[in-house]
């Protein structure tokens, strides 16, 4: 007879070299990404204010950021464009000489296949009232006059060389339109990650100082209600349907619920985006010496792992896969 209790769940805690063979979850660097934002016009890299540790960069900057992040072996970079001027249409967008192709072409020549480079595809850094689509007489958002658009921009990137477009937008029928003219125009081999379950989020306030957004408004008739669960799936489930190489959640820890049952659901990989407002809150809780800063980031990514994602993306990507080499 032995005493009780006979189950002890803290056998296998009792030692760093138990729990680390106990671990069932685990981040490495080939599977972090980095968001980088590339602006037009300057001559150095300006911090961020809302994003303390990040910078916009000027295009020839980009070659060494890439260097970088390929040397601490994180698995890509997603490139973000900052235009010198906007338009109703975004056409910054599609000009080859736009600064996200740019930006586009000299990631791709600096990764040397080391990484992989991914782009924002998305009108809102290009338009100049702010929206992720083109706008029709009345004001709203004109779904399917910015589809071919999309189509345009998807062509432009896979032409300046990505390996991966992240199709940003919330349009409806988005993925399907921008596969077809990937494919059309000689491109079937450039994936699509769809960011599927994208909520209408007060955590992305940080991004919009980052691309000194112009909106004046919100996004909530296209981007999800933060009400919704099934409907981020059912999301996912339309992108794969129309071609989605890989789908994402996003923002990640306010919608763990929505990450893990798109995961269990998806038959591509899911990804998540730890966004602006995620990092900032932790980076000036642990300024402001509430928080132990570099556990809340591996606390934060290890719970984006186990609710389901393969790849998040972060803005800590860099440091973390530094930490990750060292063995912490
Ligand atoms: C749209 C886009 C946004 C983010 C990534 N892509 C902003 C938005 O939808 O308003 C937010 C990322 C972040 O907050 O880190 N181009």
């Amino acid at each position: 007879m032995t005493a009780f209790p006979t189950r002890r769940l803290r056998r296998l805690r009792g030692t760093s070299a138990l729990r680390r063979l106990s671990a069932e979850h685990h981040l490495v660097p080939s599977q972090l990404v980095l968001p980088v934002f590339v602006k037009e016009g300057i001559a150095a890299s300006q911090p961020i204010g809302s994003m303390p540790g990040v910078s916009q960069h000027p295009l020839e900057k980009i070659a060494e950021v890439v260097d970088e992040a390929a040397a601490a072996g994180i698995g890509g970079v997603m490139l973000f464009g900052v235009p010198a001027s906007r338009n109703a249409v975004g056409s910054g967008a599609t000009d080859p000489d736009g600064i996200l192709n740019r930006a586009i072409a000299v990631a791709k020549d600096a990764a040397a296949g080391r990484l992989t480079v991914q782009a924002d595809l998305c009108l809102d850094e290009f338009t100049d009232h702010g929206h992720c689509g083109v706008l029709a007489a009345d004001g709203t958002v004109d779904n399917d006059a910015t589809l071919p658009i999309y189509a345009a921009m998807g062509v432009a990137q896979a032409r300046a060389g990505a390996d991966i477009l992240g199709l940003s937008g919330m349009m409806d029928g988005q993925v399907a339109a921008v596969r077809a003219a990937l494919d059309e125009a000689g491109f079937a081999h450039v994936a699509i990650l769809a960011y599927s379950a994208k909520y209408a989020s007060a955590f992305y306030g940080p991004f919009r100082d980052a691309v000194e957004s112009t909106l004046d408004g919100d996004r909530r008739t296209y981007q999800m209600d933060p009400a919704n669960a099934r409907e981020g799936i059912e999301e996912a489930l339309f992108d794969i349907a129309e071609g989605a190489d890989v789908v994402m959640v996003k923002p990640a820890m306010p919608y763990l619920d929505v990450l893990a049952r798109v995961s269990d659901r998806s038959s591509v990989p899911v990804w998540a985006y730890q966004v602006s407002g995620e990092y900032a809150m932790i980076e000036h809780a642990a300024s402001a010496g509430l928080i132990d800063r570099e556990r809340a980031i591996d606390e934060s990514l290890l719970g984006i792992r186990r609710a389901g994602a393969d790849v998040i993306l972060t803005y800590w990507a860099i440091e973390v896969a530094g930490w990750l080499r060292a063995g912490k």
